[in-house]
């Protein structure tokens, strides 16, 4: 029968060999209990020491006694190693590199045309103008014949027209709208004098596009109705505009227009931003945005036609109004000297964050 001494070494070893394979707790505890519980081997071999007899006793009692203590240090260690090797884990899965330079953050801004379309209503709003809006896909009634302008006659020209649903004789066409004149009628119609409104949204037309048309654009009209209004007020309010969004040094002028539904009709044109007013680039080739002219016509305008205010229940003798309409891609190039107004809906970013 081996010795006690011997039965310590052996268990020695087979602890230590057994330990070093442990992967984790549970394989830890089922190793504590197998070797250190209360039917552990080595505490099966202390119990035992009581039996033997003194000298016998000593020798193996302090062997057993320094590998109790051997053993306990040797859990602890393994136990802090296999803590070190789950953080270690855990640190290489979610590796943070505080040296590596941030992510920048894309920062959205506003369309230099919606930009200038806020500009346009606070200037006119800061007059008294209330802002009101109207339907994009509108009868032939209000887009034309509301407005002087009746099937079959030359007037429908000036506008190249996307309709949605045509009926030759009938009431029912339907179009794309090719002006925000039409919210003039359908404001009328709804409230009375004294009326002060500007209504931005989209027009449509079919039309071939070059650097200052495009088949889509944003308009802004502007109706002014009440009592004693004078051509004096429309000049006054659409000077008021220039110096606002274009500043005091900017040329313009008046020139006769022709609309069905205003009378008189007059352009506002003011002094091409790209060539100056000179009509040529520096390199002396043409300018395209002004056509050459030295101008550009920002709006049409004029003194609302009397029979548009008595179809609408006003008297026509009682009432006057001027009213305007706008494109704001065109004022948007004008301010920030764009040549072409098909850039502004190209999404080209390279052109977009400029502003
Ligand atoms: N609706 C016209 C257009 O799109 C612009 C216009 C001209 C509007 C004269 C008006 C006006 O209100 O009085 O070309």
């Amino acid at each position: 029968m081996p010795s006690l001494l011997e039965e310590l070494k052996e268990i020695e070893v087979a602890a230590r060999s057994q330990l070093a394979e442990a992967r984790d707790d549970a394989a830890l505890e089922e190793w504590r209990i197998a070797y250190l519980g209360r039917r552990g081997r080595l505490t099966l071999v202390l119990r035992a020491l009581a039996s033997l007899p003194l000298e016998e006793r000593r020798k193996v009692g302090a062997e057993a006694n320094r590998l109790k203590e051997a053993l306990g240090a040797a859990l602890a260690q393994r136990q802090a190693q296999l803590e070190e090797a789950r953080l270690t884990a855990v640190m290489e899965r979610g590796r943070l590199d505080v040296t590596l330079p941030g992510r920048p953050r894309a920062q959205g801004r506003l369309h230099p045309v919606t930009q200038t379309l806020r500009d346009v209503l606070h200037c006119f709003e800061s007059m008294g103008f209330q802002v009101v809006e109207g339907p994009e896909v509108e009868w032939d009634r209000y887009n034309f014949e509301a407005l002087r302008i009746p099937r079959d006659h030359p007037a429908r020209d000036m506008w190249a027209t996307l309709w949605v649903d045509y009926e030759k004789d009938g009431e029912r066409s339907m179009l794309l709208r090719t002006h925000t004149s039409p919210n003039q009628v359908r404001y009328m119609e709804g409230h009375q004098p004294p009326i002060r409104i500007v209504v931005p949204g989209r027009v449509y037309r079919f039309e071939a596009t070059d650097p200052i048309h495009d088949w889509m654009h944003t308009q802004v009209e502007g109706l002014a109705v009440d009592e004693g209004i004078s051509m004096a007020d429309l000049k006054g309010t659409l000077a008021e505009f220039v110096r606002r969004i274009f500043g005091a040094d900017r040329k313009m002028f008046f020139h006769c227009d022709y609309f069905p539904f205003t009378e008189p009709s007059m352009g506002l044109l003011i002094d091409c931003v790209v060539c100056n007013g000179e009509g040529r680039l520096r390199d002396g080739q043409g300018c395209s945005t002004c056509k050459e002219t030295g101008w550009i016509e920002v709006l049409g305008s004029g003194m609302v036609h009397p029979e548009i205010l008595a179809n609408v229940g006003y008297d026509a003798e009682r009432y006057t109004g001027f009213a305007w309409g706008m494109g704001i891609e065109r004022i948007a190039m004008l301010r920030y000297g764009v040549e072409d107004v098909r850039l502004f809906y190209q999404n080209d970013l390279r052109l977009l964050e400029q502003f």
